[in-house]
């Protein structure tokens, strides 16, 4: 056995997972997206930095805003969703290194005094903790959907403001056991593909 982690887990994650297109009318509790958040915080970023925000889109009212800004086939299962997340990276993320990286004294004002380092840093590691995030709602026994189709720099403007730019959108459910729930398997990189070993 080369992987330390439990079979069922392994098809939990990755082998049985999938990413979701219809969700079954089961509602997703705080609780459960509180107990995803307190697994995958623990995901690594450069720094410390943590620079991921969530926005859940929870009032009928902010879903049909959002809804209206995505591509055509992300708006059905976006509007029937329980619950859909902003994903986005905290431009901004360096008012808290003084309390996330205490390693580094002034790390805040050394590394990333300049917006633009910021916003280069933010986006790289706040993809990582999107990528933590879909594995820790599948932890949860829940689907993810996430999608970029759609008018990412409008949905900024609309719900996020000059400081957090925009990740993904991503709907959350258990998956429904119905035709059309997932898309078929599409096939993945071999390893000869993907290791090069110098
Ligand atoms: C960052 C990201 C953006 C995506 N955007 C969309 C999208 O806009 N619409 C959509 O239907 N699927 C979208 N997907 C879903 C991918 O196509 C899907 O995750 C991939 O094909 C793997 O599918 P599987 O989990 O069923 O194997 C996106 C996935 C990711 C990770």
């Amino acid at each position: 056995m080369s992987l330390a982690l439990d079979p069922a887990a392994q098809d939990l994650l990755f082998r049985e997972a999938h990413t979701a297109q219809k969700f079954s009318s089961e509602p997703v509790t705080e609780e459960q997206l509180r107990a995803i958040h307190d697994l995958v915080k623990f995901g690594p970023t450069a720094f410390n930095q943590s620079p991921l925000r969530v926005t859940l889109v929870q009032s009928p009212e902010a879903r049909e805003r959002l809804v209206a800004l995505l591509s055509d086939g992300n708006k059905a299962k976006t509007a029937s969703a329980p619950v859909t997340a902003i994903l986005s990276a905290d431009a901004e993320f360096h008012e808290e290194l003084d309390v996330l990286l205490p390693a580094i004294p002034g790390a805040k004002d050394l590394f990333f005094a300049e917006r633009p380092v910021r916003e280069r840093s933010a986006l790289s590691n706040a993809q990582l903790q999107a990528a933590y995030f879909i594995i820790g709602v599948r932890a949860a026994g829940l689907a993810a959907g996430p999608m970029t189709g759609g008018d990412m720099e409008g949905i900024r403007k609309e719900f996020l403001g000059d400081d957090h730019l925009p990740l993904m959108v991503v709907n959350i459910g258990r998956i429904a056991e119905e035709e059309g729930a997932h898309y078929p398997r599409a096939p993945r990189l071999s390893y000869e593909q993907v290791f090069t070993t110098v």
